[in-house]
């Protein structure tokens, strides 16, 4: 319905002008209703004369989830023991409230409800209505649905006291036993005492926010007490009131009278009002019992000084002088008023705000710089609940790192030093910055000291609830932390699922890191993710340990986590024994995570052993000033023993690493020896036992004396893997673990570098000349499938998850091993050539028809045990074409496995980035060994699309995010035991 002004219900509602757009924004859905519509809603329901006992934060509230109804007298809105769907305010006109007549016949009317009540809380409870409600005349009223209604409640309680009709109440006489059950505002808690909000000078208004006066406002008191005294004395003196005497005071209103008289520039009582606040918060005069702030009203204040007698009136030179002045004094204040009315309007206490006092909040709020992303509704809410904060002293601890987030702070005057534990001040924050939002929305402690940079610095503050209830989901999305001005950490505001204690999800929103420099990346880790309760669903700490390797040497990472271990707490900036402690044990615990998931390969780098040994002995210093560590000391010395598991003793936090008791794979290490065959151009060779970890260039002399080949020139000698089909790899002088790297079937050759291409292939390269189906014939495909899967699995358990990103980032970056990968990789194509060997050697075609169906079997037993890798290998290898042009073997394969066989070929078809292999994969319980081609390929894909560093050498922490997702699927497949 829309209304027109003038029209006979837009006077009844007493709404000044009615624009057709407000109701109109009133049939929208809520999450369509933009800022404008909102406003505009507001600007008409704050004016409703029915709506005067609303809270305007109620209002808001309303402006966002009502309906606007227009009804005709006589309409049911529902019946007795219906059950509810929505809750009703009354614009205008009357609704009776009627319950089922006593003879069954009819209803009898318990009362009528005029416009302003608002009726139907019953949904909360999802109880039956105990009243039927028909307008008894034509009305105007706002509906609000259930799920709505249930969000509203819970936000305003406390405004929607004396607001809320119970039917219940009106009908208990007639059913007692419902009354228990329903809402009964009596309950509600009573807005919060003020009692200690009195003594709060933060809070209180009426008290002032630094001890003494500036010199400027100190002379502003000097120059208006004498002007009065010399102008109006009687304004100055001896009151009583309620028995009580008060020595030389003067009226709030006689103040503003006389305020307003001196001069054209205070035009108006509100702007006097200000201009006396501004005196009063700096204690140059007071409150007579410090009860109020300055108001226009018969209320007593007097200048400091004067209760006491302390001060005398000022001689006839010095008045003339301060008349003089009082212009000036005027201007000083005009100035500095608007200020200080907007500081007491924030220290009252949100509930005592008046619609207009909110209006000038948002006014001043327009303008924070802090605030500019946020929608007018955000803002407005905030008006509501922003806090001012006054703190006099420079120097003063606001809170420390490591202490529980309760506030976000906006900077409204001064300055603040941010202060990081070992490291001292990395910058400072001015007016219009904010700060203190990381703890709230990651739910972590503090990861900075702020301390006061100036005396007299004031803050607009939010506490955490209303933080969590407002900004939480809206606030910007985007914080950039910076040291030394320098963008050090770039964090980004996103939604995780978190599992709730019903086992339910929720979204909640956390910030993420995007990018920052690798020492600032774990400070920020180790403060938000270690001794604090981690959300499972949340992996930041895991793509850390998973991917540092990309970013943060070793010695880098050990140097850092020393640093923050030995870092001594600095008084200045109140720290304090628990803070040092605190940062102690998150380095040991960190090295839990980081040893977990660097598993066996955790002491390959003797720098971890160099690192841990002198932790260790730091610890053992440690522990007498800190017993607590003793706990500790036991973790470490667990991991430096290497024979117990530390996680027996301590449950890891993520889902996939909460394996039981899985065997220790069997994994090359970089000392372990090998033995290998090193050839020359007429196929003599010497056979050489050595570390895996030995470079080409080594074995390259070792090789030469063993076999008697002189280089003409140095570096002459060239090491090189001659393939079966008589292609050359050449090896660098620096490549490591050459046997193992060594191609299927290829062989390691020593020759001058002008004779590598006579290098030819030995004739046993060239494969074998008869085939084993006769030994096949006695293994029933399911044990061939057991026995190749329990070896496979062998081979996958030991791949170190670093050794897949050594292999696509290029390992001569790194210097390290890829063997087991390596060996894994090699096994896919051992078992895929000798699909097609066997099925090629044999000569019978009826035995060759045999041997098809047994391997296809075999892929499906392979593919029943989970076993994707040796599935693919063998299917591939059936699909190659030295096989698939058997056209008679195939035809005569019987329908049942020919069809089997098609089957397999779908789940390797590549189509949708191999849609059908990877929503397979998603679907079996692991253990599972996965096709490991395709997870190389995805984390190829991943480090060539993206940067791994951005502007300023910041680690792009999103592209190490997606390769650690990647690489969780690997993880996940071996999260359990066969
Ligand atoms: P929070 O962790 O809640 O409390 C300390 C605040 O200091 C933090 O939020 C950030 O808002 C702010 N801060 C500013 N610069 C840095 C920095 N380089 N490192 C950590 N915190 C910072």
């Amino acid at each position: 319905m829309k209304l027109l002004s003038g029209s006979p219900l837009a006077d009844k509602l007493q709404i000044p002008v009615v624009s057709l757009e407000w109701t109109e924004c009133l049939d929208k859905r809520p999450t369509d209703r933009t800022s404008d519509d909102l406003d505009a809603i507001f600007s008409k329901l704050k004016d409703v004369k029915a709506f005067e006992k609303f809270h305007p934060l109620l209002i808001q509230q309303l402006c966002y989830y009502s309906y606007f109804e227009s009804l005709e007298k006589g309409v049911t809105l529902f019946r007795t023991g219906d059950l509810g769907a929505n809750w009703f305010a009354i614009l205008s006109g009357s609704v009776d409230v009627c319950v089922p007549a006593e003879n069954g016949k009819g209803h009898t009317l318990i009362c009528t409800l005029e416009a302003g009540a608002a009726f139907g809380e019953s949904i909360l409870y999802d109880a039956p209505r105990n009243a039927t409600v028909i307008t008894s005349s034509a009305v105007m009223l706002l509906r609000v649905e259930q799920k709505d209604f249930k969000i509203l409640w819970e936000r305003n309680k406390q405004y929607m006291h004396g607001v809320i009709t119970s039917l219940s109440k009106l009908t208990n006489t007639l059913d007692p036993k419902r009354r228990a059950s329903e809402f009964d505002p009596s309950l509600l808690p009573q807005v919060a005492s003020s009692k200690f909000m009195k003594d709060d000078p933060t809070r209180n208004p009426a008290l002032p926010i630094i001890p003494a006066p500036s010199v400027r406002i100190q002379h502003a008191a000097y120059v208006l007490r004498s002007c009065i005294l010399s102008k109006a004395q009687q304004m100055i003196r001896d009151r009583k009131y309620h028995l009580k005497m008060h020595r030389s005071c003067l009226v709030g209103s006689e103040m503003v009278d006389w305020l307003i008289h001196q001069s054209p520039l205070v035009h108006s009582r509100s702007q006097a009002v200000g201009m006396w606040q501004a005196l009063l918060e700096e204690a140059a005069i007071t409150h007579v019992s410090q009860e109020h702030y300055f108001k226009d009203k018969y209320l007593f204040y007097r200048f400091s000084g004067d209760e006491s007698g302390t001060l005398t009136r000022p001689s006839t030179a010095e008045e003339s002088d301060c008349e003089e002045q009082l212009n000036d004094v005027i201007l000083t204040l005009s100035q500095v008023g608007p200020d200080a009315m907007l500081r007491m309007i924030l220290r009252k206490p949100p509930h005592e705000r008046t619609i207009d006092d909110l209006e000038i909040i948002y006014d001043e709020l327009l303008h924070i710089k802090a605030l500019s992303h946020l929608s007018s509704l955000v803002k407005r809410e905030l008006a509501s609940v922003l806090i001012f904060e006054a703190h006099p002293f420079k120097g003063e601890v606001l809170f420390s790192q490591g202490d529980e987030g309760k506030s976000w702070y906006i900077i409204l005057k001064g300055s603040v030093q941010c202060i990081i534990y070992g490291k001292g001040v990395v910058g400072t924050l001015h007016e219009g910055d904010d700060f203190g939002k990381l703890s709230l929305v990651n739910n972590s402690p503090r990861t900075a000291t702020i301390i006061l940079n100036e005396d007299n610095t004031h803050f607009l503050r939010v506490d955490k609830d209303d933080f969590n209830r407002i900004l939480r989901d809206v606030e910007a999305n985007t914080i950039r932390l910076k040291e030394f001005g320098k963008d050090v950490l770039i964090l980004d505001k996103v939604p995780i699922n978190v599992k709730t204690a019903d086992g339910t999800y929720q979204v909640c929103y956390k910030y993420s890191i995007m990018s920052g420099t690798a020492e600032k990346i774990l400070e920020y880790l180790l403060e938000t993710y270690i001794c604090v309760n981690c959300e499972e669903g949340d992996t930041n700490l895991d793509d850390f340990v998973s991917t540092y390797v990309i970013f943060m040497p070793t010695n880098q990472m050990c140097a850092t986590l020393l640093a923050i271990y030995k870092a001594k707490p600095q008084q200045r900036a109140g720290e304090n024994m628990d803070l040092t402690l605190r940062e102690k044990v998150k380095v040991i615990r960190f090295i839990l995570e980081w040893h977990d998931a660097s598993k066996e390969t955790f002491f390959e780098d003797p720098k971890i052993n160099v690192f841990l040994t002198e932790l260790h002995h730091l610890i053992r210093i440690d522990v007498k000033i800190y017993p607590q560590l003793k706990e500790e000391i036991k973790l470490i010395e667990s991991i430096m023993e290497n024979d117990s598991d530390p996680k027996e003793t301590r449950k890891s936090k993520l889902p996939w690493k909460q394996r039981n008791s899985i065997d220790k794979p069997k994994m090359i290490r970089p000392s372990d020896e090998v033995i290998f065959k090193v050839y020359c151009a007429d196929h003599t060779y010497t056979t050489m036992k050595m570390r895996i970890d030995t470079p080409a260039s080594k074995i390259i002399r070792l090789a030469a004396d063993k076999l008697g080949l002189r280089a003409d020139q140095p570096n002459d000698l060239k090491l090189c893997e001659v393939r079966s089909t008589g292609e050359r790899i050449l090896y660098k002088e620096s490549d490591l673990s050459i046997s193992y790297g060594l191609s299927l079937n290829g062989r390691l050759f020593l020759a001058p570098a002008d004779h590598l291409d006579a290098l030819v292939p030995l004739p046993e390269q060239e494969g074998p000349q008869r085939g084993t189906w006769q030994k096949l014939e006695m293994f029933g495909s399911k044990e061939l499938a057991y026995a190749i899967t329990m070896q496979d699995y062998e081979l996958f358990m030991a791949i170190n998850q670093h050794e897949l990103l050594y292999q696509v980032f290029g390992r001569y970056k790194f210097g390290k091993l890829t063997a087991n990968l390596d060996i894994f990789m090699r096994r896919f194509n051992e078992i895929q050539y000798w699909i097609v060997t066997e099925i090629c050697l044999t000569p019978s075609p009826g035995k060759r028809v045999q041997l098809l169906r047994k391997f296809i079997k075999l892929a499906s037993y392979c593919k029943e045990y989970r076993n994707l890798n040796s599935f693919f290998a063998i299917v591939m290898g059936l699909s190659n074409i030295a096989v698939s042009r058997l056209s008679l073997t195939w035809e005569r394969l019987p329908s049942k496995i020919k069809r089997m066989f098609s089957e397999f070929e779908t789940l390797m078809d590549p189509s949708r980035n191999h849609r059908v292999y990877r929503s397979t994969l998603t679907k079996l319980t692991p253990p599972t060994i996965l096709f490991m081609p395709l997870l190389l390929k995805d984390l190829t894909f991943t480090h060539e699309g993206n940067k791994t560093y951005l502007i300023e050498a910041l680690v792009n922490f999103e592209k190490m995010r997606m390769l650690s997702h990647t690489m969780r699927t690997l993880k996940i497949c071996r999260s359990q035991a066969l």
